[in-house]
């Protein structure tokens, strides 16, 4: 029996995204090759590629606006790192507001390249809201902030308007939701959430911000380099990138992200409206902060765990056990997971107030 699957990433997919996958490992595009033993320079890749990265620019609406999509190696994390050697000035500073672990570790980064400001934290809260009201240094270098955090399960709503490059690691709601992505310079996101497999991260770069750092930048780790190689300054992750696409291209199918947000907005009122109700169960994260991808929740009472636990297992749930820096519960409903999943998570919820 195919699984709810509500794992925080790597995570679900669309099935014709599974489907389509896996015949192009046997036979891609009835060439009699596989898509793994095609060369990245073949003409066939080249073209999943170029579509690639022109779908990501089309369905954020950031076509023919300054922008670069590329596909790179090494996960959201190496971004922590290019991100302060692309744009951090010798003897520079940046700006950073920490909402979570993944934020926190794009700024230990940040640290070796320069003075690296923390405009607000919600650390000593657990992380469990987005601070604000805070306020931006005029001289950073660029602005970096992370719209969802993925453990704690809040979301940015709104973004500062600030006189500086603004960068985001958007890797656990990119493509979920309409923002206007013009007010970003740099949008980077780990494929594994609502993308596609683990092995590739999406970087979109406002070409205009790059080449300002006067730092000498290694080659692998230079946006230039990648831009101007058209994402094939070494050997990019060929199968990751081609499930990817094969994910822009069903989203687009749906309707793009608008379309795509109405699903997400309704199954997280869903599953809110429930962890508010049952009398059992209690939201983490504050509530005007809640992320519509990733919903952390607790039992009020830790007694009813092992129940609990078994009636999600019987109801064919997996992945929903909360990150061990919040505990209790986590249930990640990213783009491809259907609002009947929420429902079987819904009612098991019912099933135990009724039981208990
Ligand atoms: C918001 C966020 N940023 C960064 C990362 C790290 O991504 P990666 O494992 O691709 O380096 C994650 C991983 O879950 C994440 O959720």
């Amino acid at each position: 029996m195919k699984k709810h699957n509500y794992s925080a990433g790597p995570c679900i997919l669309p099935q014709e995204v599974f489907d389509k996958s896996a015949q192009a490992i046997l036979n891609f595009n009835e060439s009699g090759l596989s898509i793994l033993e095609i060369s990245h320079r073949s003409k066939d890749f080249v073209s999943i590629m170029d579509e690639a990265r022109s779908l990501a620019l089309e369905l954020l609406g950031l076509e023919g606006k300054g922008y670069q999509a590329l596909f790179l190696a090494g996960g959201a994390s190496l971004e922590f790192l290019m991100v302060p050697y692309n744009l951090m000035k010798e003897g520079g500073k940046a700006a950073y507001l920490d909402t979570g672990t993944w934020a926190s570790g794009a700024i230990k980064e940040a640290k070796f390249f320069g003075e690296t400001v923390t405009v607000a934290s919600s650390k000593d809260q657990n992380y469990n809201n987005i601070p604000k009201g805070y306020t931006v240094p005029a001289d950073a270098d660029y602005f970096h902030c992370t719209s969802n955090n993925t453990i704690f399960g809040t979301q940015m709503k709104d973004f500062p308007s600030v006189d500086m490059p603004v960068v985001c690691d958007m890797s656990s709601d990119i493509f979920s939701r309409v923002l206007d992505f013009t007010k970003f310079d740099i949008i980077y996101a780990g494929a594994q959430k609502n993308m596609g497999p683990a092995g590739t991260t999406l970087v979109i770069v406002k070409e205009e911000i790059l080449g300002k750092s006067g730092r000498t930048i290694p080659s692998i780790l230079d946006y230039e380099k990648h831009i101007k190689a058209e994402s094939m300054y070494n050997t990019p992750p060929v199968f990751p990138v081609y499930a990817s696409l094969l994910t822009l291209q069903w989203l687009k199918k749906l309707g793009g992200v608008a379309a795509v947000e109405k699903l997400n907005n309704a199954k997280a009122a869903l599953l809110y409206a429930e962890i508010d109700r049952n009398p059992l169960f209690k939201g983490a994260a504050a509530i005007e902060d809640r992320s519509n991808m990733n919903a952390t929740f607790l039992l009020n009472d830790a007694a009813h765990t092992d129940t609990f636990d078994t009636m999600w297992k019987a109801a064919g749930i997996s992945g929903i056990p909360g990150h061990r820096s919040v505990g209790g519960y986590r249930a990640s409903m990213y783009n491809a997971m259907p609002i009947e999943s929420v429902q079987v998570l819904v009612d098991v919820m019912k099933a135990l107030e009724n039981k208990v």
